[in-house]
This record gives C-alpha cells, structure tokens and sequence, in this order.
C-alpha cells in the first residue's frame, strides 16, 4: 500500500537556539527561560494510557455496525472492560460523505443502521454511542487532517466503503471543517476519542495521481514523508492544534482523548506531548515480527516523551493475526509485554469474536495491564541494549523499590542473560524477589545477579522487590513520567539508525528498503546520552542520569522531596569539544544553583539544592555559543531527589 521512507536532516527548519548565559533580552521568546510550569498535554482523558479496541486492525475498511458491536459485547462479557478496555474505537471507513448544503458529515447508514435516523439530519451516531455508553463503555470515532483520509489515498480498487459521490462531497477530512465536525462528533453523537490522521496532507499533492485524474481536490503536501525539510511543520503543528482546541471547546467536562496520527513525521517528537493525548511514532503496524520491532523501537527509547496525559503510540497491537496467532504464542506474549512496559495505549485489534482462549489470557493479564497502568505513567527504561537482548526497567507506583522488568530476546537463538541489581539500581547486598508475570512463580531470592533463560523471542516479565541503591531518594532516570524534556537541544531533526529495518509490507525487497523515518534521534534520554551512549564527564561514567543536547530545559515535578543533586558537566561523546555550557536550577521559576561555565574535559560540577517546597524544578543547560549546531552533549550525573 505505502510509503517508503528516509529522513534527511532538518537543516531548513534549524531555529536558532542561540542563547547566552545572559538573561534574554525582553520580548525575546527564550525558550530557556524557566516556565515554572508541566507544559505537558494533561487535557483530556489520558492519566494512563487509553484501553480498548479499534476496527482497523481486525476489518480495515470491511467495517460494520454488527461487527463493532459484538467485539463490544465479549469485552464486556470477558471481563477485559471491567479490566480497563473501555474504548470502543471506529477507525476509516465509516463515512458515506460530506453534505453539500451545510456540510454535515453523513454517515454510511448501510453499515451503521442504527445510525438511519432519518429527518433533517439524515443520519447520526447517536444512537451507536448511546448503546456503547450503555454498555459502560466510550466511543471513539476516526478523522483526518485533510480533506481526505488514508482508505483514499491508499486502498486499492476493492477496498470496500470508501467515502461516494463529488468531489466535494467525497472530502470527509477535518481540513475546513474542524471546528463544525469536532462539534458534531463529541458535543451532538457524544464521541469520547478521536484519532486524526494525516493522509489527507501529505498524499494529495498536484501530481499525485489521486488528483491528476480528476478524483481529488489537491492539498498541500503539508507532510511530505520522506523529506521533514519538506514538511511544513509548523502548519502541521496548527491543524493538530485547532483539532485540539476544538475538542477543549466541545467537551467542557473534559471526557475526551485525542490521538495524533501523524507516524512519526512532521517533527511530532518534539511538540506532540503538548498537543495531544497520543501521538504515533511510526508508520503502521503489520502482523509481521520485523514490523513490530520496528514499531517498538520507534517508541522504546522515548521513556521520557510520555507522561500522565500523553503518551508514545507505537500503534495497535497485532495480536490474533499472522505471526501473532493463537499459533504463536511466545509472539504474541512478546508484544503485549513490550507494550505494556512502554506505556502504550493496548488498543486491541482483532475480531474478538473468534478469539481463543489462549489469546484472551494475554489481554486480560492483569499484571500485566496494572504495570501499563500504572498511576505513575513511567515508560520503562533500557537498561541493556543490544541487538540480541533489552532489558527493560519501569518503576512502579511510589515506591521506587518496587519495579517491573522485562527481559526481550529479540533474536533467533536462546540466551543466557545475566540480570543484575546494577539493571534494577537495587543495592547489590540485599535480596530481591522476582515473580514471574506469566507462570505467578515467584523466583527464589537472589543478590547481586541472577541467570535466566531466555527463550528465541519471548520475553520474561517479572514483578521485582528489592532494596534501592540510593538511600532515601530517585534517581530522576528511574522516574521518567516526572521529566519532561520541555527544550531538549536538538536543532537538527534526524532518523534514529537503531531502528528495526524490516522488509517493507507495502514494497517488499522493490527498491533500496525503508529506512526508520522517525525523527527521535537526539533527544533527551534515561541513563543514556542523546546518542545512546554511556554518560560519562571527564573519565567519570555514570550509570544513572540524564542525557540531553546543550541548550535545553528539563521539567521535573516534585513530590515534597528536600534535595536535588547532580553531577553535571559536557559528556565525553559531546560532537562539540570546544563551547561552554552553564548548568542552571530553577525552583517554580526561581534560580537555586547555578554552575561554572563547563566545557569538554571540565571536571564534573556537584550542584546541590534545596527544594523544599517548590513543584516544578527546571534543569536547564545553556550553551554560551550561539546554536548548538555543532551539538554540545551534556550529561546531569546521578541526578537525584532527596527525601
Ligand atoms: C493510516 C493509519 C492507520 C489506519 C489507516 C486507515 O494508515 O496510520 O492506523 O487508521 O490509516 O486507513
């Protein structure tokens, strides 16, 4: 169906950042400058990440009312709602096209009959929403940025129920209407989710051959796929912006979640978190292992890109299709392990109707939907990467001594993997328990390390207890759903080359092969630098701190905690071993500590303060060069909240 892709770099769109350690002057929009704000998207619904069930995976466009409803039904019955899947998600293919006279969308009442309301407004949802509420459950419902959406960009001939009539009646797309649709979609047929998508302003450009033949009124392209140099990124950032707006305005009780589909392109890495409550890192998942790969790496190392109120989307899960059927159950474990320890919404995508017992065990794991739902919002963190192996490690709740962590053979052959207490930042003296998530076996005890097996790709999922390494504090690497990286430096917006490359599923092995188009490489990271490299200031590693690029400011929520410290200084991967950076702490906008102009080599500067009282800290590192083209890696060591 679609879409190769390669990212080049972002020099058109290089802002300058150019900042001195002086105060800016006024009416300069410092994006330094403390904020003593959490300018993270909290609107909407999405304290933790949205559960439910989506059309698109199970039917694609072959959508019907029946179908949507029955896979309702056995959520409820199974018990998977009373577990937390509530949303009950319509994706393409619901529409039958845009009224002329006053613009009201109409819906295709031949596959949605209740929605054969008849009278001045020819059809409705209400009704639909209403018999989901009924059932205790929320609606969501499917649009796209453009005039037009995905099914008529991409789907073949045959695809069933795409958009009818003229030109105009056939544009179904917010484009124009945003406000009008939002209105009718959540305020009139009482909507609760909306997903947006993007292929209506990027696959409708004058030479595409959807317009050249007549069929389609030509937009933009606003997204050009390929090229974010080609992408007019601010004015992707305003639709998306309008969209959410919109949804404030129509939903005064706030009950709504919005989902940004913009895969990964149009720069959404650096401002979706504050613009909506989900929003996709790459392109579309498919019932093939090397594609969920390369959709959970396109989110697995953004542990500090997704918050209470905003979270990564890698996309749906794929589990009763393809390579994970009921036949392929280690599969299917994998994914579900993945996506729950990343935080990503489970958006079940299967026809539940024919589900076997086996596959409704993996979505109902409790453990499992607690450790994704879990309050705290902390994506889990690499602890060990590699090729073959990742281990994964998310603290739970409030207590940062109790963690999950999960162990992903990615490869073809079995592994001996040695888990250690280093990996859990437990104290290496004192016992740890781990129970395992899939059998309930609780492991015997052990210290310092222990050896588990691990099987060609499974993963291990464990419950851990044990006995933190810093006494009477977090490190913030352990709490990423309290960091927001609000600046994170990175002026040149490039492809993260540690992406899975899978065959494409669209091209196969025609052309050269899709490269990870998703710009996320540089930004801030846990325990790593913005390259993926070990932190490390003048000869000094640290296992534990905050990666970032120069000229950047790093939220953090306090929760009464005393003390921050960090050991602060330019890392020893920095590109740039010549520029001064200042290290600066700020307490609900007001300077606490502030460091010694550190270059490459400087020794690691201990800055200590006392935070007593104060909600939002900000961690700001400031070149004193103009820009930061030639990047300034800096590393906050051991960056930690005391008790
Ligand atoms: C895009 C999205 C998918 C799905 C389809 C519908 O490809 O990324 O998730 O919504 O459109 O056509």
């Amino acid at each position: 169906m679609k879409r190769g892709l390669r990212l080049a770099s972002y020099g058109v769109f290089a802002v300058s950042l150019w900042l001195t350690a002086l105060p800016a002057a006024a009416g300069d929009p410092d994006s330094l400058a403390p904020t003593a704000r959490w300018s993270v998207y909290t609107s909407g619904r999405a304290a933790m990440p949205p559960m439910g069930w989506s059309s698109w995976n199970a039917f694609g466009t072959d959508v019907t009312e029946a179908r949507v409803l029955d896979s309702a039904t056995t959520i409820v019955a199974s018990g998977l709602a009373a577990k937390g899947y509530l949303y009950i998600n319509i994706d393409d293919g619901w529409w039958l096209k845009r009224r002329q006279s006053d613009g009201r969308m109409q819906v295709r009442t031949a596959i949605f009959p209740s929605a054969a309301t008849g009278g001045p407004d020819e059809s409705s949802f209400k009704p639909f929403t209403d018999q989901i509420h009924r059932m205790g459950l929320k609606a969501g419902i499917y649009s796209d940025l453009g005039r037009n959406s995905c099914s008529q960009a991409y789907g073949g001939p045959g695809t069933p129920n795409l958009p009818e009539g003229t030109v105009a009646e056939r544009q179904v797309g917010l484009y124009g209407h945003t406000e009008k649709d939002i209105k009718l979609y959540f305020h009139d047929w009482g909507f609760d989710f909306i997903k947006v998508d993007g292929c209506g302003v990027r696959a409708f450009g004058p030479d595409s051959g959807k317009v050249t033949s007549g069929q389609y009124q030509s937009l933009g392209p606003i997204i050009d796929f390929q090229s974010v140099n080609r992408t007019d990124v601010a004015q992707v950032k305003a639709l998306y912006t309008e969209v959410a707006d919109s949804l404030k305005r129509y939903n005064p009780d706030g009950d709504y979640v919005f989902s940004i589909c913009a895969w990964g392109s149009a720069d959404v890495r650096s401002w979706a978190k504050n613009v909506g409550n989900l929003s996709r890192t790459s392109d579309d998942i498919t019932p093939s292992w090397g594609r969920m790969l390369t959709n959970f790496d396109s989110a697995a190392t953004r542990a500090l890109y997704a918050h209470p109120g905003s979270w990564n989307d890698p996309d749906m899960l794929f589990i009763g299709h393809g390579d994970f059927d009921e036949h392929h159950l280690t599969e299917a474990r994998s994914h579900f392990a993945l996506w729950a320890m990343i935080s990503a919404p489970l958006i079940i995508g299967y026809d539940l109707r024919k589900a076997p017992p086996e596959l409704m065990e993996i979505f109902g794991n409790s453990d499992l939907i607690a450790i994704n739902q879990d309050p705290s919002g902390n994506q889990a963190v690499l602890a060990h990467e590699t090729d073959d192996v990742q281990i994964f490690v998310k603290t739970r709740g409030d207590d940062p001594a109790h963690k999950a962590v999960a162990i992903f053979n990615r490869g073809t052959a079995p592994q001996e993997v040695v888990l250690t207490t280093d990996h859990l930042k437990y104290s290496a003296a004192a016992d740890v328990q781990l129970k395992d998530l899939w059998t309930q076996a609780a492991l015997p005890a052990f210290k310092g390390e222990v050896k588990l097996r691990v099987e060609p790709r499974q993963t291990l999922i464990f419950d851990a207890r044990g006995t933190r390494a810093l006494e009477g504090g977090t490190y913030l690497s352990e709490t990423p759903g309290r960091v927001n990286p609000a600046v994170d430096g990175v002026v040149t917006p490039q492809a993260d080359p540690f992406i899975h490359r899978a065959v494409s599923p669209w091209a196969g092995t025609r052309g050269r092969g899709d490269l990870p188009m998703y710009a996320g490489w540089g930004g801030a990271q846990a325990d790593a630098t913005p390259y993926g490299r070990n932190l490390q200031i003048a000869g000094k590693p640290y296992a534990s701190g905050l990666g970032v690029l120069a000229n950047s400011r790093l939220e953090v929520r306090l929760k009464g905690e005393r003390r921050f410290t960090a050991s602060v200084g330019v890392d020893d991967s920095t590109l740039d071993t010549t520029t001064p950076v200042i290290f600066s702490v700020f307490g609900d906008g007001k300077l606490l500590v502030q460091s010694q102009p550190l270059r490459f080599g400087s020794a690691p500067e201990q800055l200590t303060a006392e935070v007593t009282g104060y909600n939002i800290l900000e961690l700001v590192a400031r070149s004193t060069a103009p820009g930061n083209a030639e990047r300034t890696i800096v590393t906050w060591g051991n960056a930690a909240l005391l008790n």
